[in-house]
């Protein structure tokens, strides 16, 4: 299908968690966590004024990392709106950073061919009717209300949206948020856009969070479209305190993992509530960079391969070609089992260089390999198929 072409070839893109949260540096739920009285979290709005905000760098930042589309926060479960809102005054438009940071990145998006997604919170903290609907009825209806209206002008006032990336629905299901009548308005003004599954429908693609689907060598994957979305440390929105971030390795294999599963992976940054992005996070999105230039051709438009990588890693595949991403590096010959296809020929994506490919019933010997792996995160052998 046409529409989901480009979400499934494009593999790799960024989550982006900003909003007033930033400033207190402990996480996006920081609010509902330290039970902050909705008055005085509503002051931080007098401080949000992201003076080193430019969204040309975020945008440039993924589009070197070799990330094809991008997810922000417009809004995330405090209510507070990075975009100019006609049913709230709880917008970075109309408190003190008096700017429209949906409107910024979105033109920064378009100017590096970015495909743009729109996360949107369905819950916000500040109703009661969403602590309690039983007792606060009116208020739940209020919040639902809100929803429709803010979903509908983002649909309606930044041109092309490619995914709307809903979350908390939880506890409540798709009738109480009237979700069919929601994405049916949706869908009318954006054609093409791809809808997530958190609004309690399934809608295109299911979003598998901190972790990556596994399967069986046998068991097929689900058909549906599948994204993890994963963080870089452990939270989502700045925090201050956590240093446990995870390696580049990881993560690159995290992102192979993803594709060989034929899934996206979703890599989430938290920007500082000046707008910049903690340099923790710059280091390993440019040394995934650094991987990504030389190897992409293994991730764009791939997908399962058609055996695996055994002892020494994973494998994906497009067209006639296997990619063994060796993150185990053996030495100068590696063995792969239960390769029922007949290989042509083998050599090394980033240099070029053939390798020698031998066959013995399911067996594939690889030889002539150098001693030290080439690439010391994960070195790519491609494999021709007959
Ligand atoms: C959860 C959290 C939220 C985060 C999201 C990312 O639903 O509530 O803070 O934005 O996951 O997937």
């Amino acid at each position: 299908m046409e529409r989901i072409r480009w979400f499934e070839e494009a593999r790799f893109g960024m989550f982006i968690h900003w909003g007033l949260y930033s400033i207190l540096g402990r996480g996006e739920w920081v609010m509902y966590i330290e039970k902050i009285p909705k008055g005085e979290y509503a002051q931080l709005a007098k401080q949000f004024k992201p003076k080193r905000f430019n969204a040309k760098t975020w945008v440039k930042l993924a589009s070197d990392a070799g990330m094809k589309y991008i997810v922000l926060t417009t809004r995330h479960h405090d209510g507070f709106c990075l975009f100019d809102s006609k049913v709230s005054d709880f917008t970075s438009v109309k408190t003190a950073a008096k700017r429209d940071f949906v409107a910024e990145y979105v033109k920064a998006c378009r100017k590096y061919r970015m495909k743009i997604g729109f996360y949107y919170s369905l819950l916000d903290w500040r109703f009661s009717g969403y602590h309690n609907r039983e007792k606060e009825p009116e208020s739940f209806k209020e919040m639902v209300e809100q929803a429709h209206s803010q979903v509908k002008e983002l649909m309606s006032n930044y041109g092309k949206i490619d995914i709307l990336w809903y979350d908390g629905a939880w506890p409540y299901d798709a009738e109480a948020w009237q979700s069919k009548k929601l994405n049916d308005m949706v869908r009318k003004l954006q054609p093409h856009i791809l809808i997530n599954n958190r609004s309690q429908l399934p809608e295109d693609f299911g979003t598998p969070e901190q972790h990556i689907p596994t399967a069986a060598p046998e068991t097929k994957f689900p058909t549906h479209l599948w994204e993890s979305c994963m963080t870089m440390n452990d939270n989502w929105g700045y925090s201050a305190g956590d240093k446990n971030w995870k390696s580049t390795r990881q993560l690159i294999m995290n992102l192979i993992r993803c594709v060989s599963g034929e899934g996206n992976y979703l890599l989430n940054v938290g920007p500082k509530p000046d707008g910049t992005i903690p340099l923790p996070s710059i280091k390993r999105l440019k040394e995934i960079g650094v991987w990504m230039k030389e190897n992409k051709e293994s991730i764009h438009h791939a997908g399962r391969a058609h055996f695996e990588g055994g002892m020494v890693g994973l494998t994906t595949a497009k067209n006639n070609k296997v990619y063994l991403h060796v993150f185990r590096w053996p030495g100068e010959e590696i063995c792969l089992a239960g390769v029922k296809n007949k290989i042509r020929s083998g050599y090394l994506l980033a240099s070029n260089k053939k390798v020698s490919v031998t066959q013995k019933g399911e067996r594939l010997f690889i030889q002539g390999l150098p001693q030290k792996a080439p690439d010391a995160i994960d070195t790519v052998i491609v494999l021709k198929l007959r």
